[in-house]
């Protein structure tokens, strides 16, 4: 797809930018977005920029009843010398391709989307917040948009990007968070939906969330669906514990989600030397480990937080400090790290960011 082909439909209002303390997570939309269609015998077709606004959709669209979608997160950084960076952005798309196959939707050509998406981008360059810790949450997403309501494939989607200048997702930021390991409820299941980032899986899991909010935990450490024994990721991210100066993730089993996170982190801690497995971790090793004094860090991992240090888990009703609870250094180092390449403070040893040349004029 050409530059060209992108009809660009610019806003003539222009909401005011926020300040560095409005920030917060997801709460606020830049001016315009893309958005595309797809009719089945036509493919995905007008592909499109447009002033940021609501959708006008029949209530039988198929998004409302079975929840056919998928969706996406990744971020743009501003540096300190005015360019913008996206971090590892093919990576997310090919992901989005991979739940779409799992979700009965076409894919969409990466090399459209990274287009699309950085287009969109420099139309709204002045959003991208310049403070310490801000950045440009971008949210592609894939709607089934056919009215009707049997139970059935769309033939008719939407693929939207929409963009929110962002501070830290939890308030916590890098401090450590306590966690609650989930005894009852599941996240996912091999052969069911847990590696595909579609929209049931965040709805599943707000039940235990609640529990865990109203016993004043941060987020839920999620079990395997079937044994309830190995740990698989931690709210909605990836997961890490270092035991004994080894770090290990659980290995993607079919059931956890491929994190661009999860995945950068293990090259960096290979990269600085040290052991990185990917194998099943049960709780019972967990707490064996602990109880030798041998659990040394632990942490999540996620396009929102990035690195998110666990200071305490609670299983049934053993609770385990981790510690200290405090930040250690292995998940200090890795925030830093990774948040500096996103930046572009520190050399990119790997080619991850993506610059994104300034290629429309927005007056
Ligand atoms: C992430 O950690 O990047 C996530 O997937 C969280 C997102 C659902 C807000």
């Amino acid at each position: 797809m050409k530059e060209h082909t992108i009809q660009l439909n610019l806003s003539p209002e222009r909401k005011p930018k926020p300040q560095s303390a409005d920030l917060g997570f997801g709460k606020i939309f830049t001016d315009h977005m893309f958005i595309m269609d797809y009719t089945e015998g036509q493919g995905w077709h007008d592909p499109r920029i447009v002033p940021y606004q609501p959708l006008s959709l029949d209530p039988s669209c198929m998004i409302f009843h079975y929840g056919q979608s998928v969706f996406e997160g990744l971020k743009a950084y501003l540096t300190e010398d005015n360019r913008v960076l996206l971090f590892r952005p093919e990576r997310n798309f090919q992901r989005l391709n991979r739940s779409n196959e799992r979700l009965c939707i076409p894919a969409v050509d990466v090399d459209m989307a990274i287009e699309a998406l950085k287009q969109l981008i420099s139309v709204e360059k002045e959003w991208i917040p310049k403070w310490e810790g801000t950045s440009l949450y971008i949210r592609p997403f894939i709607i089934a948009t056919e009215p009707f309501l049997g139970v059935k494939p769309s033939s008719r989607y939407q693929f939207i990007i929409i963009l929110s200048p962002v501070g830290l997702y939890y308030k916590e930021g890098i401090k450590p968070v306590k966690i609650l390991v989930e005894n009852e409820f599941v996240r996912a299941v091999a052969g069911g939906t847990g590696e595909a980032k579609t929209a049931g899986n965040y709805a599943s899991s707000l039940k235990a969330q609640e529990i865990a909010d109203r016993k004043e935990y941060s987020q839920v450490l999620w079990l395997d669906g079937v044994e309830k024994k190995y740990i698989e990721e931690v709210g909605s991210m990836n997961v890490f514990f270092k035991i004994n100066g080894e770090v290990v993730t659980p290995a993607l089993n079919g059931s956890i989600l491929d994190g661009v996170t999860r995945n950068s982190v293990i090259q960096l801690l290979k990269h600085w030397g040290m052991t990185v497995t990917e194998r099943r971790i049960s709780m019972e090793e967990l707490r064996e480990a602990h109880q030798a004094g041998q659990l040394e860090e632990a942490f999540g991992t996620g396009t929102a937080a990035i690195i998110s240090p666990i200071g305490e888990l609670l299983w049934k009703d053993e609770k385990m400090i981790i510690n200290d609870g405090v930040t250690g250094p292995v998940s200090e180092k890795l925030f830093h790290t990774i948040t500096s390449i996103q930046g572009g403070k520190e050399p990119d040893p790997f080619n991850w960011t993506m610059e994104v040349e300034q290629c429309i004029e927005v007056k």
